[in-house]
């Protein structure tokens, strides 16, 4: 395998993984954020997202002498004490936030694209790591404004939680470039991995991960509506998916109904594509309706509160277990408990709320929420306990303890997570999502 010497711009989840990652399988990588405490708190291998094996990854990088943080995108182009050697390819993983009415805002792109085309070693390729409206390899391209740099898009379909692993293990490669040699270069960079590899055209790869993330957000939202019908039939959604998985076309992944799907991908991606496609003047309704689907799943989850707590929410105490948008991370971003939990206080409600990922109140997300490290808290007087995230932890708590602790010794599970015998059990009424 060929070292590369390598630059990434931007070390949030998708930056840092792929410069940490790229450096375990033997590149040089040199990783750049304009946050400096940020990059002083790297430089010692202090990780400041939850991510699982992402801190020892930094700290064999930084101790072998592969990986290296710097301040802005210039100290990360130009030589370095790593290696005076010229930067062969350039990873863009910058924020692309949702911009005015759903579309994806690019400025991160267009800055570090003006910021870093002088400097540019002839030859050298900008890989687009964002997930970035189709045309965009072409714009940053013009914004370059070099004949002799190529653009490629490689888009990643790292999972928050476990976003080393699905690095190290990727489902598949996708690189799209108008030029064959570029797109071969970067595909290499991962040749160790064997992971299938598309080779395309760089529209068709920014096309696939919008493909993927808004098939991703559709089919949750098909579980969810069919959890519904589920309750309305009395059949159980966990058997029906079930059923429905072992059809290989169909496969078991992606099919636990929720309350609502969240974080910052699924619907900031989903509200791009819709986008996207007014802009090029057609209509998707199935997209539309997934997110449709998605809002009226929280009010559903607020609804089942409501019924749990004798109809009104005024006034009444609710333990929320779970406030992230997923188990495994500290991500509160578009987190669906969190929306739960506005509905919540929006009719009275008082929320005490404890979450493995998230020991203390996040002001500006969790405001009006008391954000206690303690889970037994969350059931002191509680009228309801509503399970939001999927952690398992959860399912260890002292339930029975719980129960001499709760006004109204019940819980409303909207991940189905706990198992109601258990429940019943320790003396708490149990109402799932999906499930009579
Ligand atoms: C998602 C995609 O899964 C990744 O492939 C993609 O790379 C990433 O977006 C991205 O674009 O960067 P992520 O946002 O980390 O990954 O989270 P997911 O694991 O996809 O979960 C999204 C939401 O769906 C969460 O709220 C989760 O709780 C919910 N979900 C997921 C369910 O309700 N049920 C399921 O069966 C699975």
């Amino acid at each position: 395998m060929f070292v590369r010497r390598i630059a990434v711009i931007g070390t949030g989840y998708v930056g840092l993984t792929t410069g940490a990652c790229l450096a375990s399988l033997g590149h040089e990588v040199v990783c750049a954020d304009v946050d400096i405490q940020k990059i002083a708190r790297l430089r010692h291998g202090d990780v400041p997202i939850l991510e699982p094996g992402l801190t020892e990854l930094v700290t064999e990088g930084l101790a072998a002498g592969r990986l290296k943080f710097v301040v802005g995108a210039r100290n990360a182009i130009a030589p370095t004490e790593l290696s005076d050697e010229p930067v062969e390819v350039v990873f863009l993983c910058v924020p692309t936030p949702m911009g005015t009415g759903g579309a994806a805002d690019l400025t991160a792109v267009e800055t570090v694209a003006r910021e870093i085309r002088d400097l540019l070693p002839s030859g050298c390729v900008v890989v687009n790591k964002s997930t970035v409206p189709v045309g965009t390899a072409a714009r940053t391209k013009q914004l370059l404004g070099r004949r002799d740099i190529a653009v490629v898009s490689n888009p990643e379909f790292l999972r928050e939680g476990s976003a080393v692993h699905d690095f190290l293990n990727p489902d598949r490669i996708v690189v799209g470039c108008d030029q064959q040699d570029a797109a071969e270069r970067v595909a290499a960079l991962y040749s160790r991995l064997g992971a299938p590899t598309l080779l395309t055209d760089a529209a068709s790869s920014e096309m696939v991960k919008y493909a993927a993330n808004c098939f991703l957000a559709m089919k949750l939202s098909y579980v969810n509506a069919m959890a519904e019908l589920c309750e309305r039939l009395g059949a159980n959604v966990h058997e029906v998916t079930e059923g429905m998985g072992y059809d290989r076309r169909i496969g078991q992944a992606f099919l636990k109904p929720g309350p609502g799907w969240g974080g910052s991908c699924l619907p900031k991606d989903t509200h791009a594509l819709m986008q996207i496609c007014d802009a090029a003047g057609l209509e998707f309704p199935l997209l539309k309706a997934s997110l449709e689907t998605n809002e009226r799943q929280s009010g559903r989850m607020v609804d089942k509160i409501r019924t749990a707590v004798g109809g009104s929410l005024r006034g009444k105490r609710v333990g929320l277990l779970g406030l992230t948008f997923k188990a495994g991370t500290d991500d509160l971003r578009d987190s669906p408990a969190l929306t739960v939990a506005e509905g919540l206080r929006a009719e009275g409600a008082e929320l005490t709320a404890f979450d493995p990922g998230c020991p203390a109140a996040v002001p500006g997300l969790t405001d009006g929420i008391v954000v206690t490290d303690d889970p037994m808290a969350v059931a002191k007087d509680a009228d309801a306990i509503t399970v939001l995230t999927e952690w398992p932890e959860f399912r260890a708590l002292d339930w029975p303890a719980m129960t001499k602790l709760a006004a109204n010794p019940t819980v409303v599970d909207t991940r189905n997570l706990l198992d109601p015998a258990v429940l019943r059990r320790a003396g708490f009424s149990w109402v799932g999502v999906g499930r009579r």
